[in-house]
């Protein structure tokens, strides 16, 4: 049988001029109460939510679901209250006292790779399952399929700017949403949508799947049209 990934969906809200935190990579309130709630939605409906360890380390988000009556229709679904909360991290760098780890319940998934320390991997393993993939990066084909095999079918990621260039540039990801905020933040340091190394030709290519007005700033909706089929893998 030919591995399987799950759908993969990039959410991220971002200034005006593409920025989705400061120069100093601290977050930044970009968006407003009906854009949170609609992030909250698409946690809701999600098996799973993905951020890199540079999102664990600069915001320490929680990543539950917020809304109790989703929570009581995710539970009443017989699921989890939150979904499988997932940090990519070569190292095992994620702390134990991290947010994911203290708030809301739910399983934790850490993404490590064959270098992290033996010793923060048994650390980590006390709160979470541990996946390893790859040697010096996560191998986030490979991890993808893996989850598929834990009954992941629909993945959200939560950035940040990394981790959406490892998606994107291996050809992962199937659609994106952005809020784009009426805020400019400016910083040539300034993390972006997608940032790592960058595309030299061969740019990934979106087609609009809708565009609207949502309080002061404007929500639009990618479908990403060159996939990697993970067959290849
Ligand atoms: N506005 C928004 O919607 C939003 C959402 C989330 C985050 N953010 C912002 O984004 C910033 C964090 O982004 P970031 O780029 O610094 O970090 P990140 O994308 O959260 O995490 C990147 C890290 O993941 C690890 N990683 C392991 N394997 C990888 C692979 N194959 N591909 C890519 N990454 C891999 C690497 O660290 P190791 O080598 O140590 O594994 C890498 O440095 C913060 O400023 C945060 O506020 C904004």
């Amino acid at each position: 049988m030919p591995p399987e990934r799950p759908f993969v969906f990039i959410n991220a809200a971002m200034s005006a001029d593409g920025k989705i935190a400061t120069r100093e990579r601290k977050q930044t309130r970009i968006s407003g109460s009906l854009d949170f709630d609609r992030m909250d939605e698409l946690r809701a409906s999600s098996d799973a939510v993905m951020v890199g360890i540079g999102t664990v380390l600069s915001d320490n988000p929680s990543l539950t679901v917020k809304s109790k009556e989703r929570r009581e229709k995710r539970r009443a679904e017989g699921k989890d209250e939150n979904p499988v909360r997932i940090v990519v991290d070569s190292l095992a760098r994620t702390p134990i006292d991290a947010d994911i780890f203290k708030k809301g319940v739910g399983k934790k998934t850490i993404a490590v790779t064959e270098m992290a320390p033996e010793e923060k991997v048994k650390q980590l393993a006390e709160h979470a399952e541990i996946i390893v993939s790859g040697e010096k990066s996560v191998d986030l084909g490979k991890l993808l399929c893996e989850l598929k095999t834990h009954g992941i079918n629909r993945l959200m990621v939560e950035g940040g700017a990394t981790l959406n260039w490892g998606l994107v540039s291996a050809g992962l990801v199937d659609e994106i949403y952005t809020f784009i905020g009426s805020i400019i933040i400016g910083g040539k340091t300034a993390p972006t949508l997608v940032d790592g190394e960058g595309f030299i030709s061969d740019f990934s290519k979106l087609s609009l799947i809708s565009c609207e007005k949502l309080e002061d700033g404007v929500l639009v909706r990618w479908k990403v049209q060159n996939q990697k089929d993970v067959r290849n893998l």
